[in-house]
C-alpha cells in the first residue's frame, strides 16, 4: 500500500467513524428534543401539528415553500432534524428551552429570503422555528401603529395597512414575499427611505423570546437590546415574535416615473449626473436606477416614487435632471398601496389580495448578491469598465438606492444599522440563473465584478449591508465565534456599532446559544482586543 492509498483509507475510516459518533448524537439529541418539546406543549395543541420531523408528510413541503434561494435547495443541503411551526408564542418559547436543553441548535425563519440560506441551512444538527402560522396584524390608525407578528410578509403588512386607510404606509422593503422577521431586524430600505427612513427606524416596540426562554418587551428588555435588534440582525438574540411598527402618512395620490434608456442612448452620462444629485433631491422623491445589461448592450431604467401629483413630479424631476427629458407620459398617478403593486412588478389594476400571495414563482432562482456603499461619484471610466463586466452575464443586475433626505438625518449609532451620513447611494449586485450546474460559473462571476468594484466604493471598511448577506465576507468558524474573525465581516454590516453588538451579544447570551455561521460573538472574558468593552455607559442609555 503506498503512502496515498493509506491516507485515503485512513481518512474515509475516520470519516465513517465521525459520521456514525455524529449520527448517534444527533438523533439522541433529536429524541430528546421532541420528548421534551412534546411534554411542554401537550395541553395547547396537538403536538403532531407543531412539530414536523423527517418522517412527517408535510416536512418536505413545509422546508422547501419558503426556499427563496435554489442554491440551497438540493439533495446535499443540510436538512433539519426537525421543524417547529408554532400557533402560540409559548411554542416559541418551549422550543428555546428545549433546543438549549437538548443541545441541539436552531435556525428561526420568518420569510425565508436570506440570501445564503442561513434561516434554514446549517452544518451541525438543527430544528428550524418557523413563524409563518405567527403572521397576525392588528392596525390601529387611530394611533398610528400596528403591531405586526414576525411570521408576516411585507405584503401582507402594507395589505392590512391599506385596508383600514389608504393615506397611512410604512417604509419597508419592495418585495412582498419577505419576512418582517428578518427584514426588520436587519435595517428594511424601500421607496419611501429618504422620506421617512428605514423600516427599523419606525419600530417603537417588540417582543422577543430569549435565551432562558421568557417573553420580553422592550420595556423588560432594555433599551441595549432594543437597540440591537434594529439593524444588528434578530438571529444573534433571540425570536422576535412581533414588532410595533409607527405608521407614516402619504398623500392619497402618489405619482411614479419610469424612464430607460440604453447605452447606445445615453445611459452612461445619465447615469453620471444621476449619482450628482439622487441623494440631494426633496425627500419627497425617490429615483433609483437599475442597471441591466442583455441584447449586448447595457440599459438603465430610472425609475421614481414621488409623493404627490404628477404636474409637482414632473417639475421637480425636471428641476433637478433636466438630461432625463422626463415628461407627463412617463408617469401615472395612483394611491400609495398601487405604487406597491408597481413596484413589486404588478399592475396597478390587480386585485390587491394579490400581495397575500407568499410565494410569488417570479422570486424563485439561484443567485448570488453582493452589495456596497458609494460615497464619490464613479468616474465614467469606473462605469465603461464596469459595463465591460456586466455583460459577461446577461442575468446580472445592479439596483442603484440612492441615500440622503432622511437617512442623512438619523446619526449612525441611533441604532444598530450604521450606514447614514456620507453614502450617496447603496448598490445591490445581483446574478440569477436557472440551473446548479452553472452555480460555480455565477458566483464567480459575481466575484470578480465585486473585485473591480474596490477601487470606487466605500473603504476601510468596505461597507455591507446585512439584508444582503453574503458569507464571501467572512464566517465564524465552525462551532467557535471569535472577536477578531467576526470583525472582519462584524466591521463591513456594522461599522462602528459591532463592538456595541458584541457587548449586547454577551450581555444577553452570553453561552452563544444563538449562532450562526455570521452571528455577533460573545466576548467571555469581558475584552475586546485588550480594550474593556464593559463599562462603556451603554447601560445608562
Ligand atoms: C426578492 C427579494 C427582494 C428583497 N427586497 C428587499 C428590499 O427591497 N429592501 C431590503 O432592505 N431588503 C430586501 N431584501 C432582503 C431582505 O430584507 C432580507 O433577505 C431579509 O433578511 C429577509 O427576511 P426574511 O424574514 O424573509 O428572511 P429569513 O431567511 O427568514 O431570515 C433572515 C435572517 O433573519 C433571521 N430571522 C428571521 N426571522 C427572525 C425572527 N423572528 N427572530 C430572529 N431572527 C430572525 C434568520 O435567522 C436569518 O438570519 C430582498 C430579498 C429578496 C430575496
Ligand atoms: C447544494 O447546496 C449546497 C448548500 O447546502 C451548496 O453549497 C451547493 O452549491 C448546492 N449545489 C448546487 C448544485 O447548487
Ligand atoms: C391548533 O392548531 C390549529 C391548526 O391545525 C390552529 O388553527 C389552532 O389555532 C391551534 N390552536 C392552538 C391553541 O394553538
Ligand atoms: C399609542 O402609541 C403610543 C406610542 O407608541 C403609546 O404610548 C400609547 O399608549 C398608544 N395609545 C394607545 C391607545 O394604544
Ligand atoms: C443571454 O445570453 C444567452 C447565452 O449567452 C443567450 O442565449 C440569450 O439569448 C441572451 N439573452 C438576452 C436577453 O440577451
Ligand atoms: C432584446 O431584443 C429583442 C429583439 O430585438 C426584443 O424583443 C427584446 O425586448 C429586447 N430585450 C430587452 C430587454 O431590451
Ligand atoms: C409602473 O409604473 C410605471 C410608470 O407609469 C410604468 O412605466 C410601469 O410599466 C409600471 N409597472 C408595472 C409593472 O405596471
Ligand atoms: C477558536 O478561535 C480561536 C481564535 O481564533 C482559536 O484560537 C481556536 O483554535 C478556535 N477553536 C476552534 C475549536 O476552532
Amino acid at each position: 500500500m503506498n503512502m496515498e492509498t493509506f491516507h485515503v483509507k485512513l481518512f474515509s475510516l475516520l470519516f465513517i467513524l465521525l459520521n456514525s459518533v455524529w449520527s448517534t448524537t444527533s438523533t439522541s439529541n433529536s429524541e430528546s428534543f421532541v420528548q421534551c418539546f412534546s411534554s411542554h406543549i401537550q395541553d395547547s395543541n396537538s403536538s403532531n401539528e407543531i412539530i414536523l420531523t423527517r418522517t412527517s408528510s408535510a416536512y418536505p413541503s413545509v422546508l422547501d415553500f419558503s426556499i427563496h434561494n435554489f442554491r440551497f435547495l438540493n439533495n446535499s443541503t443540510p436538512k433539519p432534524e426537525a421543524i417547529i411551526t408554532p400557533f402560540d408564542e409559548s411554542q416559541v418559547q418551549a422550543a428555546v428551552i428545549c433546543s438549549k436543553k437538548s443541545g441541539i441548535q436552531i435556525r428561526i425563519r420568518s420569510g425565508g429570503h436570506d440570501y445564503e440560506g442561513l434561516s434554514y441551512v446549517s452544518r451541525a444538527p438543527f430544528i428550524i422555528i418557523d413563524l409563518f402560522n405567527l403572521r397576525s396584524i392588528d392596525v390601529d390608525i387611530k394611533n398610528e401603529s400596528a403591531w405586526v407578528k414576525s411570521g408576516a410578509t411585507l405584503g401582507e403588512l402594507y395589505y392590512n395597512i391599506a385596508q383600514k386607510s389608504r393615506v397611512y404606509g410604512f417604509p419597508a422593503g419592495t418585495c412582498p414575499t419577505v419576512g418582517v422577521g428578518g427584514h426588520i431586524s436587519g435595517g428594511g430600505v424601500g421607496a419611501i427611505v429618504r422620506k421617512y427612513g428605514l423600516a427599523s427606524d419606525n419600530v417603537i416596540d417588540a417582543r422577543i423570546v430569549d435565551v432562558n426562554g421568557r417573553i420580553l418587551d422592550r420595556k423588560s428588555m432594555g433599551e441595549e437590546l432594543f437597540w440591537a435588534i434594529r439593524g444588528g440582525g434578530g438571529s444573534s438574540f433571540g425570536v422576535i415574535l412581533a414588532w410595533k411598527l409607527r405608521l407614516v402618512p402619504v398623500p392619497p395620490t402618489v405619482t411614479v416615473c419610469d424612464v430607460t434608456k440604453t447605452k447606445e442612448q445615453g445611459a452612461t452620462k445619465l447615469l453620471l449626473k444621476w449619482q450628482n444629485i439622487a441623494d440631494t433631491l426633496p425627500e419627497d422623491l425617490y429615483l433609483h436606477s437599475i442597471v441591466g445589461s442583455s441584447n449586448n448592450t447595457i440599459t438603465i431604467a430610472f425609475g421614481s416614487l414621488f409623493l404627490g401629483r404628477v404636474d409637482k413630479a414632473v417639475q421637480v424631476i425636471q428641476e433637478n435632471f433636466p438630461e432625463l427629458n422626463l415628461e407627463s407620459s412617463h408617469c401615472s398617478e395612483m394611491s400609495w398601496i398601487q405604487s406597491v403593486l408597481n413596484s413589486s412588478g404588478y399592475s396597478m389594476q390587480e386585485p390587491l389580495e394579490i400581495l397575500l400571495n407568499r410565494r410569488q414563482l417570479s422570486y424563485y432562482y439561484f443567485f448570488k448578491a453582493k452589495s456596497d456603499y458609494v460615497t464619490e461619484p464613479i468616474s465614467e471610466a469606473g462605469l465603461e469598465g464596469l459595463w465591460h463586466i456586466l455583460l459577461e452575464a446577461n442575468t446580472s443586475y445592479m439596483i442603484l438606492t440612492p441615500y440622503g433626505g432622511k437617512m442623512s438625518e438619523i446619526s449612525d449609532s441611533e441604532i444598530a444599522f450604521p450606514h447614514r451620513k456620507g453614502n450617496k447611494y447603496e448598490i445591490q449586485y445581483m446574478v440569477t440563473w436557472g440551473d446548479g450546474k452553472d452555480t460555480k460559473k455565477y458566483v464567480g462571476f459575481m466575484r470578480r465584478l465585486y473585485a473591480y468594484m474596490a477601487p470606487y466604493v466605500s473603504k476601510s471598511p468596505r461597507a455591507a449591508y446585512l439584508n444582503y448577506r453574503d458569507l464571501d465576507l467572512g464566517r465564524n468558524s465552525y462551532g467557535n465565534t471569535s472577536y477578531a474573525q467576526a470583525s472582519i465581516w462584524g466591521l463591513k454590516y456594522f461599522k462602528n456599532n459591532f463592538r456595541r453588538l458584541v457587548h449586547v451579544k454577551t450581555l444577553v447570551d452570553p453561552g452563544n446559544f444563538f449562532r450562526n455561521e455570521q452571528s455577533i460573538p460573545v466576548c467571555s472574558s469581558g475584552k475586546v482586543e485588550g480594550q474593556q468593552i464593559y463599562g462603556l455607559g451603554f447601560q445608562d442609555r
